[in-house]
């Protein structure tokens, strides 16, 4: 049994129809013994399941040496990524680093859009500062990274001369096809590989994720040895000591008793970029056949500002997941104040995540009293290891639970229909035959 993490599912029980949860049990035990058998669907894409434990270590070792590089090359590092090429960098990054440091490579995320605005302000920041580019396309033909990756490269050679440029320039990228691979090949940029059996969503323990995370300072090794953890953690059979399958169980358990929305939640603005990975996870693994848990979700206690009302009295169909750090990296004690005007004494001598867990506690009864039920995820504290543990664990509960749903959770046939009226819009050759017909629909 695992226990790094402590999964409280107490305050579901009185949601869910016993039958549904006992006949979940069967299929969800399926599931992970398909997801474990590599028989399942999708199963070309299975190869972040072994990686915390079978990984290149020698492209491991390149990817610190890159790092070292880049902190001494540049104080900014422009990565260019979008969809799984970007969100687990910059959610691992967004939770690891101290907020307002000015310390260190600054990474900055582009290609993540089609912002013009974004862009040229962008290169105006840069225009009196040292900078190196990570560019990250898997399939090396992403309409946005490819289309920022012209702009910066173009600055970039501006700046420091073609050959200089060079040496600024790190692609991350399939081991031998795509676009982007030619131009690194023939550019000779030093590239690093991402697995031909990790889907863009479950790439962050690749350099996909660890070559930008690694140049901001933040300890990979550690990382990797949380998501090892995590790893042997949940190769225990048991449903009931092995808390990914149990979440998963849960949501499910959750989603067949009409609540189709999982929110999740944290109490800690660091973890906010965590969601939208999260989010990108669960939602391109299950968005598909009719069917999936809807994903969203909130920071408290800002959100229960905005959304809170919607939450306590909406329609009743979402339940909430909730990230709870047990130590905050830092605390202060709230002081007494003579005048008490604000009438906040009460609270002196308490410290700040004192009154925020106790926001918590308050909120969560609140909202089960309202018909919202919530799933509570324990991490003990923020560090690259809990990131690496927490990767891991939310991967794991994903196959199985996209298993357990029925769907492939490794495909993501949707994602195109956009790129292809965007690209019989542009005129792109070989979307002739689209473009009247798009173009009917849009003037219609
Ligand atoms: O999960 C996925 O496969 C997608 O979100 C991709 O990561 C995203 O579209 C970027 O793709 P690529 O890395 O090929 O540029």
């Amino acid at each position: 049994m695992g226990n790094y993490i402590k999964l409280d599912v107490s305050n579901t029980n009185q949601f869910i129809d016993s039958k549904i949860y006992d006949n979940l049990l069967k299929e969800v035990f399926d599931a992970t013994k398909l997801l474990r058998s590599k028989k399942g669907a999708g199963n070309d894409f299975l190869g972040w399941l072994d990686l915390p434990i079978s990984y290149d270590t020698r492209e491991f070792a390149r990817i610190e040496q890159a790092a070292d590089r880049i902190k001494k090359q540049s104080q900014v590092l422009i990565a260019i990524g979008i969809g799984g090429s970007y969100l687990g960098a910059k959610s691992a990054i967004e939770m690891l680093k101290r907020y307002f440091n000015q310390e260190g490579v600054e990474v900055i995320f582009v290609g993540n859009q089609i912002s013009s605005t974004y862009a040229n302000q962008l290169l105006d920041y840069l225009k009196d500062k040292d900078f190196s580019i990570n560019v990250i396309s898997k399939s090396g033909t992403t309409t946005e990274p490819a289309i920022a990756f012209r702009i910066f490269k173009e600055y970039l050679e501006q700046r420091y001369g073609k050959a200089e440029a060079k040496t600024r320039i790190y692609a991350t990228t399939d081991k031998s096809k795509g676009a982007l691979k030619t131009l690194a090949t023939a550019e000779g940029y030093e590239t690093f590989v991402v697995p031909d059996d990790v889907g863009g969503r479950f790439s962050v323990l690749t350099a996909v994720g660890l070559l930008p995370i690694a140049a901001s300072g933040v300890d990979i090794e550690e990382m990797m040895s949380g998501a090892k953890k995590a790893y042997l953690d949940y190769m225990e059979e048991d449903i009931e000591k092995n808390e990914a399958i149990k979440y998963a169980l849960t949501r499910n358990a959750l989603y067949r008793s009409g609540k189709k929305i999982e929110m999740l939640v944290n109490y800690e603005p660091k973890l906010n970029y965590f969601a939208e990975w999260w989010k990108q996870l669960y939602g391109e693994s299950e968005g598909k056949d009719g069917k999936g848990i809807w994903i969203t979700s909130a920071s408290f206690s800002t959100d229960l500002h905005s959304l809170g009302q919607m939450i306590q009295q909406g329609e009743r169909t979402i339940f909430e997941t909730v990230l709870n750090v047990e130590v905050p990296e830092e605390d202060l004690i709230i002081k007494e104040d003579k005048t008490n005007l604000d009438g906040l004494n009460f609270l002196s001598g308490k410290s700040m995540d004192y009154v925020n867990k106790m926001a918590m506690e308050g909120t969560l009864i609140a909202h089960v009293d309202g018909g919202v039920p919530n799933i509570r995820i324990t991490i003990p504290n923020i560090s690259a290891y809990t990131y690496g543990y927490l990767v891991y664990f939310f991967e794991f509960a994903c196959g199985v639970s996209a298993y357990t749903l029925g769907v492939n959770p490794f495909n993501q046939p949707g994602v195109e229909s956009y790129k292809k009226n965007m690209f019989a819009l542009l005129g792109k050759p070989g979307y002739e035959a689209m473009r009247d017909e798009i173009m009917a629909k849009l003037n219609k």
